[in-house]
């Protein structure tokens, strides 16, 4: 029998609306939650809200409308947004639910008469804004050790769970299951703290006098419970704790927890402590990831540096937005969001490595195999350049199962974009425009057949990230949705189909002209960015004089050039950007040949629209000096470690 995969979020606050930091949290979960039902693996996954306590009452009583309708307008937004970046949630909690209340009330009656709650006169240091008790000690300069604000000094009488017993079980515990705590680093935060700090018992209410708006303590009507007390429980209540036992079986303990590295503490010192004293099982992981920052900057409502998702989405389309969080965070560390940088992945990985790839495949198919799909030999990858190639595809197949199991997603796409780049590179090794040409039609089959099925491949495995466009790329290839057995398999995509003619799955997108790295709004820079569409309206092979100023010049060698069939001035030329190769055609036969080209390094315009000379694809465009009836290339003087340098 598989193993059960239970993932969760943290549920949010109410009293905002979400920005990229909730979205990924959430987007993560769900690439993991698709990767475990690729693989047949029974899966729930949880998203909700965290609807009371004095953060949501406060953005009531400011926005002058009752906490519940703060609630009900804002759950809204959340759950609009997770429709529109394609969340897969099984179950949307949210903690004003009678299903919800119900149980936390029964937890509470349940500790409270075992003992493990109990009423105390408590004198000490409140935070408002992080509604948490201090001791004296714990204070830092007097004020919060937590956000460094003041603190209120209170009295009053509260409940308190016994928290602090269980100080030396939980160093164990930690200890002895390092997979509990991920990062490992983390792990040794919590047991830092938990090592050099004696454990407090837990104020676990509030007097209604100060904050109403809580789940009332069942055995004390004067109280509600705390926040973070109610919140945890939901992980539990949303699958049948104390309601459907089976259901509660069947997904508990949970697999994986995903939460920020901001609420370590409650998940992973409060949080064990409550499940031991109720004696239920701990969750195998709790997984804290790093912030998104808004370039090196907290993004912060205060800031106004926030980034929307809706906006990044409407901009760029879902699956853009879902692949660059992905794919750009090291899981555990801080990541930096601009828009710059987002078009620059979007442009190089998507639009130029597996777009172009993509769109490479398909014309040639159309082209050399009258657009129908060959029959390959099962023999093709046995040897030569087709076993390299399928090899990196495999190990890709081997990164990404290895880089889900130890939360390394962007390790397992940087794999899988390994593979595409070698499709593309195994294209200039082969040529099949040549072999096209020489009449070896098995030959040009077996290239073009197995760069279909090494597409094949890869859009399995980024199809969790993004389902939409795989899908769309896979059914090119009269492909569904992806079958993991299939995976290690050569030749599934069936011989004889029609591939039909397609438009750029990811059409590049140019960087906002006015855009600078410092702008302090996000808001303000994303406004005036370029669409994909635009971009396709607007580059029509012809730059204006105000886009000279934009143009990207870069060098290229020239690593290989033939004459363009039925063209006297055309040379085509294959040339190396970088890491990436693109062919380029050249008005210069006349002044050039082909031999005599090769090896140079050249200057070329690289984010010219690539467009159709002679029904042939050019990819740029280099750059000449020319008087009359002489032209000469422009070359760069001497040898530079890449290709791809920026002219300056
Ligand atoms: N309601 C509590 C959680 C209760 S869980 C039982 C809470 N809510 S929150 O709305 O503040 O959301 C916190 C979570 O949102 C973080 O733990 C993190 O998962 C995500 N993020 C919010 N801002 C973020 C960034 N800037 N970057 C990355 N994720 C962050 O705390």
């Amino acid at each position: 029998m598989k193993k059960n995969y239970y993932v969760t979020t943290p549920i949010y606050y109410v009293n905002d609306q979400p920005h990229i930091g909730h979205a990924y949290t959430t987007l993560l979960a769900d690439v993991l939650a698709n990767y475990h039902r690729l693989l047949d693996t029974p899966t729930f996954f949880l998203t909700g809200t965290d609807e009371h306590g004095q953060k949501v009452q406060q953005a009531a009583d400011k926005n002058g409308i009752t906490a519940q309708e703060q609630c009900d307008q804002t759950v809204v937004r959340f759950q609009e947004l997770w429709d529109r970046l394609e969340i897969t949630n099984d179950d949307f909690i949210r903690t004003t639910e009678p299903r919800h209340k119900k149980i936390v009330q029964e937890v509470l009656q349940d500790l409270y008469d075992r003992d493990e709650i109990y009423r105390a006169e408590y004198e000490g240091w409140y935070c408002v804004g992080c509604e948490r008790f201090f001791t004296e000690k714990d204070l830092v300069d007097g004020n919060c050790p937590d956000c460094g604000k003041k603190v209120e000094a209170i009295q009053e009488a509260n409940y308190f769970f016994r928290m602090s017993k269980y100080q030396d079980w939980l160093i164990n515990h930690i200890e002895t299951h390092p997979e509990f705590i991920q990062p490992a680093f983390r792990a040794n935060e919590t047991l830092g703290f938990l090592k050099t700090k004696e454990l407090q018992d837990l104020c676990i209410s509030r007097p209604k006098a100060r904050l109403a708006w809580g789940i009332e303590l069942p055995f004390d009507h004067e109280f509600v419970t705390y926040v973070w007390f109610d919140a945890l429980l939901n992980y539990i209540t949303a699958i049948g704790y104390k309601s459907d036992d089976k259901k509660f079986n069947q997904w508990w303990p949970a697999t994986q927890q995903l939460i920020g590295k901001d609420i370590l503490t409650t998940h992973t010192v409060y949080w064990p402590t409550m499940l031991k004293a109720m004696g239920v099982e701990l969750p195998q992981s709790v997984f804290a990831h790093g912030w998104w920052l808004t370039g090196r900057t907290k993004m912060s409502k205060s800031l106004g540096n926030v980034v929307d998702p809706m906006e990044m989405v409407d901009r760029y389309g879902v699956d853009a937005f879902r692949y660059f969080l992905v794919a750009e965070m090291t899981l555990g560390q801080d990541a930096s969001f601009t828009e710059e940088a987002f078009i620059r992945r979007y442009n190089s990985d998507l639009a130029n490595d597996l777009g172009n790839l993509l769109s490479r495949t398909v014309n040639m198919l159309g082209r050399y195999c009258n657009g129908t799909f060959p029959t390959l030999g099962k023999t093709a990858i046995e040897t030569g350049p087709e076993k390299e190639l399928w090899e990196t595809v495999q190990q890709a197949v081997i990164d990404m199962e290895e880089s889900i199991n130890t939360m390394r997603l962007n390790n397992g796409i940087a794999s899988v974009l390994t593979a595409v780049r070698k499709v593309n590179q195994y294209f200039e090794i082969k040529q099949p425009w040549t072999l096209a040409k020489e009449g070896k039609t098995e030959d040009v089959a077996t290239t073009l057949g197995l760069a279909a099925e090494a597409l094949r491949v890869c859009s399995a495995l980024l199809y969790p990230v993004m389902p939409k466009q795989m899908s769309a790329l896979r059914s090119i290839f009269g492909l569904t949705k992806p079958n993991l057995e299939h995976l290690r398999i050569f030749g599934v995509i069936t011989a004889g189909i029609t591939i039909p003619k397609i438009d750029p799955l990811f059409p590049r997108v140019e960087q906002p002209k006015e855009e600078k790295p410092s702008q302090p709004t996000q808001k303000k820079q994303t406004k005036k960015s370029a669409t994909p569409q635009k971009t396709t309206e607007k580059q029509e092979g012809i730059i204006t004089y105000d886009d000279v100023m934009n143009v990207k010049l870069c060098t290229a060698k020239i690593v290989t050039a033939a004459k363009l069939e039925g063209a006297d001035k055309l040379l085509k030329l294959q040339v190396k950007v970088g890491d990436e190769t693109r062919q380029i055609i050249a008005g210069i036969a006349q002044h050039y040949s082909a031999e005599e080209i090769i090896g140079k390094t050249i200057i070329i315009v690289a984010n010219l629209k690539p467009a159709k000379i002679r029904g042939v694809e050019s990819q740029g465009m280099l750059l000449c000096a020319s008087t009359g009836d002489h032209l000469k290339l422009i070359t760069v003087d001497g040898e530079l470690p890449n290709t791809g340098a920026l002219v300056k």
